[in-house]
């Protein structure tokens, strides 16, 4: 802060920002770690997004959260990138150190940290269903994170196989695909990681995926993405067949602290962030 009279501010930019839950738990977690800092959200469509991003740099703002559909375009509009960042293509944390804009992507990290509460991922073996931004950012911070094959399942075989290029040319982890069809996909007793990055569970919690349920075993780790339940269809099964679940909510408040942390310098309190997150979206 270069003036004492200045609030330090952050903010979400977004589009739409209708159900993001971001600014209600990032303003909580300031409140109960006593920070009198300032957040605010910004719904700017794509075609202003570069003006947004010149306005941030000129007024000061110490942090920022990318969320759709901005999280590719920023990275153009950055002076330095983590590796995650880098191997994902995708920045939804941007964080102003010495008036340099650096971008990370804390999905990722946030995915790993909550994996290695069960296990760790170096030698292990993932499936990551779908093929979409997320998947990538979360398939890419798995193989960082050392684990040695992933099997991309999702409907469209050209995405999958865009991601497992993506997999192999920029990890030393192996990829392979499996397109989701009528037949449903068994996962291995070797495999230690499945993660669903589809948007299925957003849409329908209760919406099945084409999965044989028997096959996940009490020792694999299910994480979800979609954070608009507390318990998907996936999450659901994978309780009732023993596994060890990290739900999308989980997720959420973590790659937010992630980036609270990054911004502030402190550890963000994540029970009080989950319980506005639960509040915020009324589950
Ligand atoms: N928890 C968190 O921290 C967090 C953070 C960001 C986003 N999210 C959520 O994560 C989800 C994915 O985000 P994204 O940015 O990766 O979106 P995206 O780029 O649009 O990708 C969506 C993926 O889901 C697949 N899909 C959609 N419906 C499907 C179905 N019925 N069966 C199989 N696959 C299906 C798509 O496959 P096709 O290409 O075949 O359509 C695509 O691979 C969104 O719902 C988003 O809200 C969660």
């Amino acid at each position: 802060m270069s003036s004492a009279t200045l609030i330090e501010k952050c903010c979400l930019i977004a589009c739409p920002v209708a159900g993001n839950p971001t600014h209600y738990m990032v303003e909580q977690a300031f409140a109960q770690q006593g920070l009198d800092w300032r957040f605010m959200t910004f719904e700017v469509p794509a075609g202003r997004f570069g003006d947004a991003m010149r306005g941030i740099r000129a007024l000061g703002f110490r942090g920022v959260k990318i969320a759709e559909p901005h999280q590719e375009a920023v990275l153009e509009f950055l002076d330095e990138l983590s590796d995650g960042a880098k191997l994902g293509r995708s920045v939804n944390c941007v964080t102003c150190r010495e008036d340099r804009l650096v971008g990370q992507n804390t999905e990722g990290a946030a995915l790993v940290k909550l994996v290695r509460d069960w296990v760790d991922p170096t030698g292990k073996q993932a499936v990551v269903l779908g093929a979409g931004r997320l998947a990538r950012v979360l398939a890419m911070a798995l193989a960082a994170a050392g684990v040695t094959s992933i099997t991309v399942a999702c409907r469209s075989s050209g995405a999958g196989g865009r991601l497992v290029d993506a997999i192999q040319s920029g990890t030393s982890t192996s990829a392979s695909q499996h397109v989701l069809g009528n037949t449903p996909l068994s996962i291995n007793s070797d495999v230690s990681i499945l993660v669903n990055a589809t948007s299925l569970g957003m849409t329908d919690p209760n919406a099945p995926l084409p999965l044989n349920v028997a096959s996940l075993h009490s020792k694999l780790v299910v994480a979800e993405v979609a954070y608009h339940s507390q318990r998907t269809w996936l999450t659901r099964e994978a309780f009732n067949q023993g596994c060890r679940v990290i739900d999308g909510v989980q997720l959420y408040v973590e790659q937010t602290a992630l980036a609270m942390r990054a911004w502030t310098g402190t550890e963000p309190d994540r029970v009080a962030m989950r319980e506005a997150a639960e509040e915020y979206l009324g589950i």
